[in-house]
């Protein structure tokens, strides 16, 4: 089956091992395991127990206290509803692949994570892509998705907190599309991997799944939790849809592995110690990048309201490949080109890893723009 290059998977890979200042990669600075067991208070016999695990294939659907801490990230989830994957971009995968049929018409917001759109596209669905503009703050037009939806709607993506924009859509807008997906009966994905990472402490991001029974929600330990290492996501929706995903994971990874879901349960029960590791550091360094961003007289954006990314605007007379590819060589400096996105004049920059990179990076950055005028 014909695939769609991943514009901003391939990106990363040619260019991230060999960048001195990593504005690319999108999680919150990764955890070493040490400093995860450090942080439970508990490292020696946690440590013992991992070294004495029995590896077999473990916990089928995910173990237990897995699903019990990812369900506890939700109002009305219980562990029957949680299915354990490989990362989140195994849970897109997943729900694509048990959702989507030949045919079928999708609809797509963009730009977003590539998936949500070249997946169903490569199983022969009809994508209809509504993009988001920047004039409306990256939030999608309503009367536009109104006008797209129809009949033969079986399925709308959604990314929210959103990569590259780190725009939210609350709980108004969710609703909003939710009744225009529930005139129909279609189902809601929604990729939530950076739900959780909001930037106003007081506000919360509703899941899909607690407002929409047709909901899908993907999450992952990579993003807010800093463990991308160790490859862990989880599809969370109504158990008839996990029964349906659970019939196509027997065929593609049978299960997740056991040290991973270890880890990743252990990372749960301990989420508000990883919040206050990780928070104040993502709401420092967006200060740091708010500052810079008003001394470039090149540059705007849309505040990011939650996530580790942003997306900013240029006015510069050059392609945004040709920008990041040029900073990259002579300043060793990973940003991701708009055009990773479907969109020109933009650079994803993420700003919530080593904040030494950050703050590097974007000296570097601006000694190149002032080179490039
Ligand atoms: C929106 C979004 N979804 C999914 C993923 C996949 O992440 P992972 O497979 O590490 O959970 C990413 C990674 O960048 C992402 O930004």
């Amino acid at each position: 089956m014909e695939i769609s290059r991943f514009g901003v998977e391939e990106w990363m890979n040619t260019y991230e091992q060999e960048a001195r200042y990593n504005t690319g990669e999108t999680c919150v600075e990764s955890l070493t395991l040490k400093e995860l067991l450090n942080l439970t208070g508990e490292a020696e016999g946690l440590l013992e127990m991992i070294k004495t695990m029995k590896l077999d294939y473990g916990y089928i659907r995910g173990s237990d206290n897995f699903r019990q801490e990812v369900a506890r990230l939700y109002q009305n989830m219980t562990p029957d509803n949680i299915l354990a994957t490989h990362g989140g971009s195994g849970g897109n995968f997943l729900a694509l692949y048990t959702l989507v049929n030949p045919g079928d018409k999708i609809i797509s917001l963009r730009p977003t994570y590539q998936q949500l759109y070249s997946i169903p596209e490569s199983f022969q669905a009809r994508v209809e892509i509504l993009e988001l503009k920047y004039e409306d703050n990256f939030l999608p037009d309503l009367n536009q998705l109104a006008r797209l939806i129809d009949k033969d709607t079986r399925l709308i993506c959604l990314n929210n907190p959103n990569n590259p924009t780190g725009a939210v859509m609350g709980k108004e807008i969710l609703s909003e599309i939710v009744s225009l997906a529930a005139k129909y009966d279609c189902y809601i994905l929604c990729d939530e991997v950076y739900r959780g990472l909001n930037h106003d402490p007081d506000s919360t991001i509703p899941s899909i799944v607690d407002l929409y029974d047709r909901g899908i929600s993907v999450g992952s330990m990579s993003k807010v939790y800093s463990l991308a290492g160790i490859r862990l996501g989880w599809v969370a929706a109504a158990k008839e849809i996990i029964e349906e995903c659970q019939r196509r994971r027997d065929y593609t990874i049978i299960s997740c592995g056991k040290i991973d879901d270890f880890i990743g349960a252990l990372a749960l029960k301990n989420k508000d110690k990883l919040k206050e590791r990780n928070f104040p550091k993502v709401l420092a360094q967006r200060e740091i990048l708010d500052d810079w961003i008003a001394k470039q007289p090149e540059l705007e954006y849309v505040r990011p309201e939650a996530g580790s990314v942003a997306f900013i605007k240029y006015d510069l007379d050059i392609s945004s490949r040709e920008f990041c590819q040029r900073l990259m060589e002579e300043k060793g400096v990973l940003l991701v080109p708009g055009s990773c996105f479907a969109r020109e004049g933009f650079f994803r920059l993420a700003f919530a890893g080593n904040r030494a990179e950050l703050e590097q990076g974007l000296k570097e950055i601006s000694s190149f723009i002032k080179n490039l005028k």
